[in-house]
């Protein structure tokens, strides 16, 4: 199957290239290489799947991987860029699109706006534009558990009410799922939206909890909890999440088309809500240092708990996430002390 995988140099969508490719299925990867976080993170990532900066630095231009030659081809891209957009779609001719780039963060968003509108909103509709021109079977893409937004009800399901979202990074990703909808419904075009929650491993965000604590913990600098670490998360392990995406794409959409189901959104977690305290005590007993915390309020846009009701991807998918936080972290740990030999 030809699979274009969009942020693949994304800590997701670097994991769904590389296990897409181990499967045998041809990808092109398209990532802008923003600057949200350390770039040479996306360059290390793209470098494993056989691409190097100097091709991943090119804009626009179509480089072939050393590693699974003709296999695997990446473009450095943005996804607001309609007209070249198209013409990838156009000559590259995608069975699937598993798109999961996006201005990504909770706490960002507050400060940049337009960043979310240019990537999230602009990005997604042509990234539907171009699934609709060029028949696509299946369009996969990510949401996120911030859509349930406030909601007390735990575990979150999906179809719980999700209309009061407290960030524009929810707003957007709610957006999408509205947007993914009526072109699911207008043009007959499969979609699948997966609300990933809190996903952590390997080559994980410079920007999210684990990294950020494991970072300052190991040099013996304080960390920042918030709401006084009376916080929970559904957290899920890259491998996890990656199995799930893969699953859904690799189903034929035939029996879905059969039932008229053309427009699908699943929940992807854990099924276990951890205490953020119990998270960060992994993380110490895998660095063997002590945190020093510095306990804070609770941040704007952020939520105090978030819990994956999973059964319907069990159900359609044989989903089965198997990774226990104290594994996922001690990954996680060896990873970071290995790529930054510390
Ligand atoms: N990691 C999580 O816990 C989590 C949770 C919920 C949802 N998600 C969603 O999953 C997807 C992947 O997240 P991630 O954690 O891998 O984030 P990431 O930031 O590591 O990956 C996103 C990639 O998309 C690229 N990108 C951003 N805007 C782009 C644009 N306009 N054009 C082309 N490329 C662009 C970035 O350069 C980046 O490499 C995102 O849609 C994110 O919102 C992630």
């Amino acid at each position: 199957m030809k699979i274009l995988v969009t942020g693949s140099a994304g800590f997701i969508g670097f994991h769904v290239s590389q296990s897409l490719l181990k499967r045998g299925h041809e990808v092109v990867g398209i990532d802008n290489i923003n600057l949200y976080y350390d770039p040479s993170l996306k360059f290390a990532r793209l470098h494993e799947l056989g691409i190097n900066k100097e091709q991943a630095s090119a804009h626009n231009n179509i480089s072939q991987s050393s590693i699974y030659g003709e296999q695997f081809k990446f473009i450095r891209l943005g996804i607001e860029e309609k007209e070249n957009l198209s013409s990838v779609f156009e000559t590259q001719k995608f069975d699937k699109v598993c798109h999961l780039a996006a201005q990504a963060g909770v706490r960002y968003s507050l400060e940049n706006p337009s960043a979310y509108i240019d990537s999230n909103l602009v990005g997604f509709a042509n990234i539907l534009e171009c699934c609709r021109n060029h028949a696509i079977q299946h369009l996969v893409y990510a949401s996120s558990s911030s859509v349930y937004g406030l909601n007390k009800k735990v575990p979150f399901q999906e179809e719980d009410q999700v209309d009061q979202p407290i960030s524009l990074y929810a707003a957007t990703k709610k957006s999408n799922e509205l947007m993914a909808h009526s072109y699911s419904h207008l043009y007959k075009i499969p979609s699948t939206g997966l609300r990933f929650f809190t996903v952590y491993g390997p080559w994980g965000r410079p920007d999210m909890a684990l990294f950020l604590f494991t970072d300052a913990i190991s040099k013996k600098q304080p960390i920042k909890v918030f709401n006084k670490g009376d916080m929970q998360r559904d957290f899920t392990y890259i491998d996890d999440i990656t199995e799930g995406v893969i699953k859904v794409i690799e189903q034929k959409e035939e029996k879905r088309i059969k039932k008229n189901e053309y427009y699908k959104i699943y929940n992807i977690g854990n099924n276990k809500s951890e205490k953020l305290l119990d998270f960060i005590m992994e993380i110490e007993k895998h660095l063997g240092k002590k945190a020093i915390m510095e306990m804070l309020p609770m941040q704007p846009g952020d939520v105090q708990k978030t819990w994956a009701n999973i059964n319907q991807l069990i159900q359609d998918y044989g989903y089965s996430p198997t990774t226990n936080i104290s594994d996922g972290v001690k990954s996680f740990v060896e990873w970071y002390k290995s790529y930054y030999k510390i």
